[in-house]
């Protein structure tokens, strides 16, 4: 039977870059997409940019321009790195459109009609210096359970207790510094509580994996006890997002329009194919069919631990009673680690995804690695480098690959690129598996796939050793059994191409023009290869080398040290080497002589095309030219408001070549958890050149 599936995964915010933890998740979700498409069965996987909300806002304003534009920008940006890692979606929009503005109000008005819309006047932090309510994040104080000093306004760091950003002691805006005041509001809200028998049906129906449920009994309460709260979904202006309908001034939280925007992108899915069908004989798709109360079509959630409260409460509270269908399953996973620790800028594993394909380039390594790890469950996965490259290697090149490589010559060379049909008993294990392999894939559980594969991987390569056709092809009177051990390791080859493909889509084309066959189905397992004529070979994956894996994550420490100043990590690992180097905690007056620090005056700031952290400054210290310094400050200053401020810089830092061109010194900027970078400003009176001492 033909399934019809609709496909998500969580929708990354606009205003950071794609990255490897980000990756975990999209490449997950592609295979399992392919995986399904293979089948036959009718698949659409949609996503979007996550756009709303105060940092996005924020980080606009701090870039100097429009939301729109920087939602734009990134949105170039994260389509270009989802496809350069055949993260094939069938539609990438994003939640500031017009579909989700409608959508959004539609619901909005279903749940109020349903009596499921409170409003209330809280009390909350305002700013009175940025005229804005802050959210929790953007609160900073003193915990008041321990007293340590700027903690963010909804948890405690350093003691992990949580409370609400009113009990902070001595409270400051993040945004502005400004003391904030508790200002009354009123707030709309969604009667969660009020959802709570359906919550709990829901939960345990098996739409959640198991360790998933538990958790949702948690924060539902058992029968008879309710422990869900009303949601809080709307903000006041300034937001960026949706004003409410009927409430000027009043806007959605982000979280309400984030998953209506899986429907928008859909919606916008829909409106495309209904164009592309126009005139022709197939019908475009059924907005309605899929999301319309007990709608038999099958929808599936690919998302982060992190945000299962979202997915598994409030979205399914939301559709329900604005009379849509509910997810069939949430699917949720764990966090990277890298080396088996929490990716870290310091040490060079944070990696986004564009300097991944710069340095390792082929996107198979990585999806083949992570098929690899996952396993269906919410357990976090590693990335050990070290262990990614000696995979690739023995699993990509030196297995798979070389069942064609040893054999595809003997063809071109002696049988005019002819094959022969194949009979193999290894064969007839290899088609026998594919229902278990199809198991595996399902269920989401890769890595068993994957071990089954290897498995079958490993035969096919035993065949051909023992088999020997170089051996063989020594003797012109074995020229037939020359011609069928090379025609059984080929199509062995096409069995595990068909196999691997959900994983490795680019290989598998690859593979299929070498073979001269149509794109490569799950069904063509049932099916051997013709005695047909091949295209001649060539080699379709090289080996990676461990250098480019120290390339990468050297390039990701040097963005890092040029922004030093802007990261309390770095420094804190920098100083306790020098510490342990030195094994002394003083330094001599004349070791700090040593360093020329100066007023600089800068001259110009901007930004640098493809930098991530850099601004690019010319520093005026009393020399005949201006010095080019580019400095990690670009998360926190617009270069228009640096130009002819005085600052301190070291002028005897050994010029250091860039990616961008020559950095002349280094400017010195504060920071640690608490925010900056900020860098230093000398008292009036201080003039460009003078010496700081
Ligand atoms: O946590 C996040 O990154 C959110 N932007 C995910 C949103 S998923 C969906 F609900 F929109
Ligand atoms: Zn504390």
């Amino acid at each position: 039977m033909t399934r019809k599936i609709l496909v998500t995964s969580a929708l990354p915010y606009a205003n950071g870059s794609i990255h490897l933890g980000h990756l975990v998740e999209y490449i997950q979700t592609d295979i399992w997409v392919r995986f399904q498409k293979m089948q036959g069965h009718t698949v659409h996987y949609v996503c979007a940019d996550d756009t709303h909300g105060t940092p996005i806002m924020l980080r606009a304003e701090k870039e100097g321009i429009t939301p729109e534009a920087l939602i734009e920008k990134v949105h170039a940006e994260h389509s270009q790195d989802f496809a350069d890692f055949l993260v094939q979606f069938d539609n990438y929009y994003s939640t500031n459109s017009e579909e989700n503005r409608q959508l959004s109000g539609n619901i909005y008005r279903a749940l109020k009609a349903n009596g499921k819309i409170a409003t209330k006047t809280i009390e909350q932090y305002f700013d009175p210096v940025k005229s804005m309510f802050l959210p929790d994040r953007f609160i900073k104080g003193e915990c008041p359970k321990c007293h340590a000093k700027d903690q963010y306004g909804d948890n405690c760091e350093v003691c992990g207790s949580t409370y609400s950003p009113t009990d902070l002691l001595n409270p400051y805006s993040a945004v502005s510094g400004a003391t904030p005041v508790r200002k009354e509001t009123e707030h709309y809200f969604f009667k969660l509580s009020e959802c709570v028998d359906f919550l709990r049906e829901w939960t345990r129906s098996g739409t959640l994996q198991a360790e998933a449920a538990n958790k949702m009994s948690e924060w539902v309460g058992e029968v008879g006890e309710n422990k869900l709260s009303d949601w809080d979904i709307s903000r006041d202006a300034p937001y960026f997002g949706f004003e409410i309908p009927d409430a000027p001034g009043k806007y959605f939280y982000v979280w309400l329009d984030a998953p209506i925007g899986y429907m928008a992108s859909f919606k916008n899915l829909c409106a495309k194919s209904q164009q592309a069908a126009d005139g022709s004989q197939e019908p475009g798709l059924d907005f309605d069919e899929y999301w319309k109360k007990d709608s038999s079509t099958e929808l599936y959630h690919f998302i982060g631990k992190d945000i299962l409260y979202f997915h598994a409460l409030f979205w399914p509270a939301t559709l329900e009673y604005s009379g849509h269908r509910t997810p069939t399953q949430v699917f949720a996973h764990g966090f990277l680690t890298v080396n088996g620790e929490k990716m870290s800028k310091s040490r060079g594993t944070f990696i986004t995804a564009r300097s991944y394909l710069d340095h390792v380039k082929n996107p198979e390594y990585l999806r083949y690695y992570y098929a690899a790890k996952l396993n269906g469950s919410m357990e976090d996965i590693d990335l050990n480098l070290e262990d990614f490259v000696a995979r690739v290697n023995s699993d990509l090149v030196g297995k798979y690959i070389n069942i064609a490589s040893r054999t595809a010559g003997f063809i071109a060379k002696k049988f005019d690129n002819k094959l022969i049909a194949a009979k193999h008993a290894v064969i007839d294990d290899m088609r026998a598996a594919a229902p278990a392999i199809a198991e595996a894939f399902a269920a989401r559980d890769f890595a068993r796939a994957l071990r089954e594969i290897m498995k079958l991987t490993d035969a096919a390569n035993a065949y051909v050793a023992e088999a020997a056709p170089w051996v063989v092809a020594k003797d012109d009177s074995k020229a037939a059994e020359l011609h069928a051990i090379c025609s059984n390791a080929l199509e062995m080859f096409r069995l595990l191409t068909i196999y691997l493909k959900p994983v490795l889509p680019n290989i598998a084309a690859a593979v299929e023009a070498f073979l001269n066959v149509q794109p490569l189905q799950w069904a063509d397992v049932t099916q051997g290869l013709d005695a047909q004529t091949i295209q001649p070979y060539n080699h379709m994956v090289t080996r990676l080398e461990g250098k480019q894996i120290e390339a990468m994550v050297e390039a990701n420490k040097e963005s890092l040290q040029a922004a030093a100043p802007a990261n309390t990590e770095a420094k804190v690992e920098a100083k306790a080497e020098t510490k342990a180097a030195e094994e002394g905690d003083y330094i001599s007056i004349d070791d700090f002589a040593k360093v020329d620090l100066r007023i600089a005056k800068i001259v110009s700031a901007e930004h640098v095309e493809g930098a991530e952290k850099l601004l690019k400054l010319l520093l005026d210290i009393g020399e005949e030219k201006p010095r080019q310094v580019f400095a990690g400050i670009k998360s926190a200053y617009d270069p228009a408001t640096l130009v002819g401020r005085l600052t301190v810089m070291v002028a005897n830092l050994a010029p250091r070549k860039m990616k961008f061109g020559m950095s002349e010194g280094m400017v010195l900027a504060a920071s640690d958890e608490r925010g900056g970078p900020y860098i230093l400003s000398p008292d009036s009176g201080a003039q460009a050149g003078m010496r700081v001492k």
